[in-house]
């Protein structure tokens, strides 16, 4: 008891300490510049098949569907600012995606994927956004939240809707992306 007593007694002399030091010469306390909002509406475009496929199955899961529990996919897709891949090339959308529902049902399959939207072009060329989170990949619109950023995305929170505009899993696939970014 009297152990504990004296246990504690220094944990609140070690807290204490640390309130009364002073800062240090390197630490500088600065006020953030305010947030500001970013709504990006681009469109995302992929190759699941041929010599230059930019979304590819790279394990395959225990099940034998097409997609399921289990399968992994990398993706490298271009980003482009219209809905025609030939329109202006903004970015590529790079990251991976997991199955990761065991429902049987085909249509409920749900994947977790973890993506970075890396700019390439104009005023957010260098800059990035991270999307992760639980991907309904057979709804027609999915909700997918942005963790967070760098360049002009430091510090991002958000949220974004993905619709598939066209899919075509022998051709190209396009979705079309609506972020709303919060950041500094
Ligand atoms: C499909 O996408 C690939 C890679 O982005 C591209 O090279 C190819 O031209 C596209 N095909 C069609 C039919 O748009
Ligand atoms: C694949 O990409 C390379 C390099 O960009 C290109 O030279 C080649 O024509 C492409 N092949 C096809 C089938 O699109
Ligand atoms: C997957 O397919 C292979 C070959 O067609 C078969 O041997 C295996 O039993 C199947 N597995 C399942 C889980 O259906
Ligand atoms: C984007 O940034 C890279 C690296 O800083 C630079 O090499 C490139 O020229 C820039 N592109 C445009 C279109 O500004
Ligand atoms: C899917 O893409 C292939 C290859 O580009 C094309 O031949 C086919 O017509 C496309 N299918 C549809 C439904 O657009």
């Amino acid at each position: 008891m009297a152990t504990i007593k004296a246990l504690l007694l220094l944990a609140v002399m070690a807290i204490s300490a640390a309130m009364v030091t002073p800062a240090h010469d390197n630490y500088v306390k600065k006020k953030m510049g305010s947030e500001k909002y970013t709504h990006l509406r681009l469109y995302v475009h992929l190759a699941f098949s041929g010599v230059n496929a930019t979304t590819v199955k790279v394990v395959q899961g225990p099940t034998n569907k097409s997609l399921g529990f289990g399968d992994m996919l990398v993706a490298d897709n271009p980003i482009t600012e219209d809905i025609d891949l030939s329109s202006k090339l903004i970015g590529r959308e790079q990251g991976f995606t997991v199955g990761v529902s065991r429902d049987p049902d085909f249509s409920k399959t749900i994947f977790l994927l973890t993506i970075n939207l890396a700019f390439t072009e104009g005023e957010h060329n260098g800059s990035t956004i991270t999307l992760s989170g639980r991907d309904t990949i057979f709804n027609v619109e999915r909700e997918l939240p942005v963790l967070g950023g760098t360049g002009a995305f430091r510090l991002a929170r958000g949220y974004s809707f993905w619709t598939i505009v066209s899919l075509n899993f022998t051709g190209n696939t396009t979705i079309e992306g609506d972020i709303h970014v919060f950041h500094y």
